[in-house]
């Protein structure tokens, strides 16, 4: 930490007697200077600052973020044995990362966007992370569209703006979004702050125990304080006088003690009920049915401490579907298959190969993996003359004997370039959903008024083809906007 007594140093630790001083060959005190390369003060302070930067996110780039801790509230033992998820009472010290998805790191707060949830639990079994979203389906379900799925929400490639034309044309050709969109336009796609949305896993996960046994969950984060959202005017006008709107938010209430939680739940599914579910559980467009599968308390996550410095502790935090730990697996989900590779292949370009040797991303428990070592910034000893290389027996190493996935999920099956198709059933939890909308105070109206915002400069026959798309979900949806847009 800085104090008044620090004595000021270069970066190799020589005192400096004047940190705002530049070495030069001078006529007095006007006239200019000659600047001297043997200045190694100024040359250090000028050249770090050009490398200063790490690349953004290219998606999730604009976030805040917090510690926090995670308590068991309910006895999970029949489904897992995770540590982290034993013993009523049980803490697990965790980091929180809750961003808007398309813009930018300096961009605004309050966009309809869907947020990123992004949660480390350093448990005493390995990091464990969970890296959701605010919306409970997603856009794509076939992986490989994920980049263009997001291109088509950022900046067009001639004007650098962000184009409604480009949104619907890839939303509309690719429809199995249609769930997502629904989300999005509704009232939760501008949250009132951080500490008023829900985490959704999305996916299909796994609860496992080291017999074997297994059950398939989907987790779900509900904030105690309740949902609440913010209407399309307040946002656009904060959007411009307060772009950091919801990060101020969530610093602040922690910085005045008032922590914000949330319930942990989770839906569970044995594997003999897989079969007879009335979706597709591997699926990420689909949530499942609360009546069938409800919710069941699991814990309380709870976020208490703002980071003393952002750039270390969340900049530089690596999330990943990939990192779990024994009790918690993945399912065949093909899009968290993709993901389990994508993030920590990101985070080695953003960060650099040895992320896991930073403070965030560190596991507090010990770490033995002499075959990841050396590169860039190792700080970890680097396992000294212990061998580079597996099965040695000069120095031999003790093997875990805990099943990290389920044993009996056996797959047989041919290699298929696979791409899903679109079929009515598609469009019934987005009908659903839409009844839902229609029953709460004003909720078509928003719906109808965020939908017609980003149809404008939509040319006239994509914009009759979105209307087609939209009134498969509700004809009155396609009659009431065909009515806005031809005023
Ligand atoms: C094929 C599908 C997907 C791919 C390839 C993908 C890829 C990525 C990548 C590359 C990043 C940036 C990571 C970094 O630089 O640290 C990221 C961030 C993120 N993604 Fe995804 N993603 C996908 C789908 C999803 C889904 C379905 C969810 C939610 C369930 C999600 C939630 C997040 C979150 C919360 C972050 C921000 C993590 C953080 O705070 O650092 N993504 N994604």
């Amino acid at each position: 930490m800085a104090s008044q007594d620090n004595i000021s140093t270069l970066a190799n630790g020589q005192p400096s007697d004047n940190p705002g001083s530049v070495q030069q060959i001078r006529y007095g005190n006007s006239n200019g200077g000659l600047v001297v390369l043997s200045d190694t003060q100024t040359v250090e302070v000028l050249a770090h600052f050009a490398r200063e930067r790490i690349p953004e996110r290219s998606v999730h780039a604009k976030a805040a973020g917090a510690f926090g801790e995670f308590e068991v509230l309910e006895d999970l033992s029949d489904l897992t044995d995770a540590k982290f998820l034993s013993g009523i009472g049980k803490k697990t010290p965790i980091l929180t990362r809750i961003s808007t998805v398309g813009g930018e790191k300096g961009s605004s707060d309050t966009v309809r966007d869907v947020r990123g949830w992004a949660t480390k639990f350093y448990t005493e079994e390995g990091v464990q992370d969970f890296v959701f979203n605010d919306l409970p389906v997603f856009f794509i379900r076939d992986p490989i569209k994920f980049p263009s799925m997001n291109r088509s929400h950022k900046r067009h490639p001639r004007t650098n703006v962000p184009d409604n034309a480009m949104f619907w044309d890839f939303h509309k050709n690719n429809p199995e979004g249609i769930h997502a969109l629904m989300h999005l336009f509704g009232r939760r796609g501008i949250p009132e702050t951080i500490k008023n949305i829900n985490g959704f896993s999305v996916h299909t996960y796994t609860l496992n125990k080291a017999d074997g046994s297994y059950v398939y969950v989907k987790w779900h984060f509900r904030p105690d304080d309740g949902i609440k959202t913010m209407d399309a005017e307040t946002a656009a006008h904060l959007a411009g006088t307060e772009p950091d709107y919801h990060i101020k938010g969530l610093f602040n209430s922690i910085e005045k003690g008032e922590y914000p939680t949330w319930t942990v739940c989770i839906q569970t599914m044995t594997p003999e009920e897989v079969a007879t579910a009335p979706i597709d559980i591997f699926d990420c467009t689909y949530t499942w049915p609360h009546e069938r599968y409800p919710l069941r308390r699991v814990g309380r996550l709870t976020l208490n401490k703002n980071p003393d410095n952002y750039f270390q502790d969340i900049e530089q935090a690596c999330f990943s579907p990939s990192n779990m730990v024994p009790g918690v697996g993945p399912s065949a989900d093909p899009v968290l298959q993709a993901r389990m590779f994508s993030y920590p292949d990101a985070h080695r370009y953003r960060v650099g190969p040895n992320y896991f040797q930073l403070p965030p991303n560190r596991p507090k428990n010990p770490v033995y993996a002499p075959y990841v070592r050396d590169g860039p910034g190792t700080m970890n000893g680097n396992y000294g003359s212990d061998p580079d290389y597996v099965f040695s027996e000069l120095r031999p190493v003790a093997q875990s004997k805990r099943v990290q996935m389920p044993t009996h999920e056996l797959w047989t099956g041919n290699v298929t370039a696979f791409t899903t198709t679109v079929t009515d059933k598609d469009f019934e939890q987005a009908q659903s959903l839409y009844k839902i909308i229609c029953s709460e105070p004003n909720g078509q109206e928003q719906l109808l008024e965020n939908l017609e915002q980003s149809l404008q400069g939509v040319p006239e026959k994509l914009a009759g083809e979105v209307l087609d798309y939209l009134g498969h979900v509700h004809q009155d949806i396609k009659n009431a906007l065909q009515k806005r847009l031809s005023k």
